[in-house]
């Protein structure tokens, strides 16, 4: 027990210096951008050298200090071992906020231990704001325990949502939960950055966060934010077991969790 202790505190170090270094990099290189390519089959899916960068500078910390850990890279994808532990990397969650020179953008880091995210952590260096988050031991923002809010209606409820890169297919009815919260929320916003959004619903600025389609590098870290934050997580299912790689998230400070699931099933069940 004592030894996975210590071994948590040494990512959870690692993983703060890597986002820290990696967030540092994204901000010095803003507006510096030379190549901007679009993922396969996806105009609107960019990825920048930074991204590339960020993420192998990154990697490199982790190796230099858990050789024999598992790595998911949003940009270089899996690189198993036979380990019981994953980190699951986003290098630069809102590229498409960077490229446009919008600062609302971040890193993230989480740690994936038997199936359960133990340790994450975000860094936005735009507003120098580090969340951190260890299972068991509370959510942080730049060390500074932070909670939920407790909102507990829809109508007071400030919520966010992102949308997928085929958001013009409109899978699984994306733009009708939108159309669908709207008028029943005090507002609905789009930041651009799914680990922020996160985040955000962690340290109250936000009540509810949903998303279809997203990726397990945007919200590894966030899911354990939220959750030692006060809040839950959960798929569209209601099941928070579920949650690190099924694309349907719903983050909330749990007071209206209930509520947003329930809108959630009105269209799901019209499709
Ligand atoms: C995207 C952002 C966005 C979310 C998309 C993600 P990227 O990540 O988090 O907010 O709506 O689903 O893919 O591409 O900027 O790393
Ligand atoms: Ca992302
Ligand atoms: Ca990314």
């Amino acid at each position: 027990m004592k030894f996975i202790f210590i071994a948590v505190v040494r990512m959870i170090t690692i993983a703060i210096e890597a986002a820290r270094e990696a967030g540092i990099f994204l901000l010095e290189n803003v507006g510096k951008v030379k190549n901007i390519e679009r993922k396969i089959g996806q105009e609107t899916n960019l990825v920048t050298e930074i991204d590339k960068q960020s993420e192998a500078l990154i990697i490199k910390k982790i190796r230099h200090h858990f050789p024999d850990h598992a790595i998911l890279g949003e940009e270089s994808g899996a690189h198993e071992q036979k380990s019981e532990y994953r980190w699951i990397i986003d290098p630069l969650d809102g590229t498409t906020n960077y490229t446009h020179g919008l600062p609302i953008f971040c890193v993230t880091i989480g740690i994936e231990h038997q199936g359960e995210i133990i340790a994450g952590a975000i860094y936005d260096p735009n507003r120098d704001e580090l969340y951190t988050a260890e299972k068991g031991k509370g959510a942080f923002l730049n060390g500074k325990r932070i909670y939920v809010s407790t909102v507990d209606s829809l109508i007071n409820s400030l919520l966010v949502t992102g949308f997928p890169y085929n958001v013009k297919e409109n899978p699984e009815n994306v733009i009708e939960h939108f159309v669908n919260f709207l008028p029943k929320a005090q507002g609905v916003r789009r930041l651009g950055s799914a680990a922020l959004d996160l985040a955000y619903v962690a340290c109250g600025r936000f009540d509810g966060y949903w998303e279809i389609f997203l990726q397990p590098w945007d919200k590894a870290a966030g899911i354990l934010l939220v959750q030692e934050a006060g809040g839950v997580v959960t798929n569209f299912t209601n099941d928070a077991k579920d949650i690190i790689y099924n694309p349907n998230t719903l983050a909330t400070n749990g007071m209206i969790h209930t509520k947003m699931l329930g809108m959630i099933h009105t269209i799901t069940k019209q499709s």
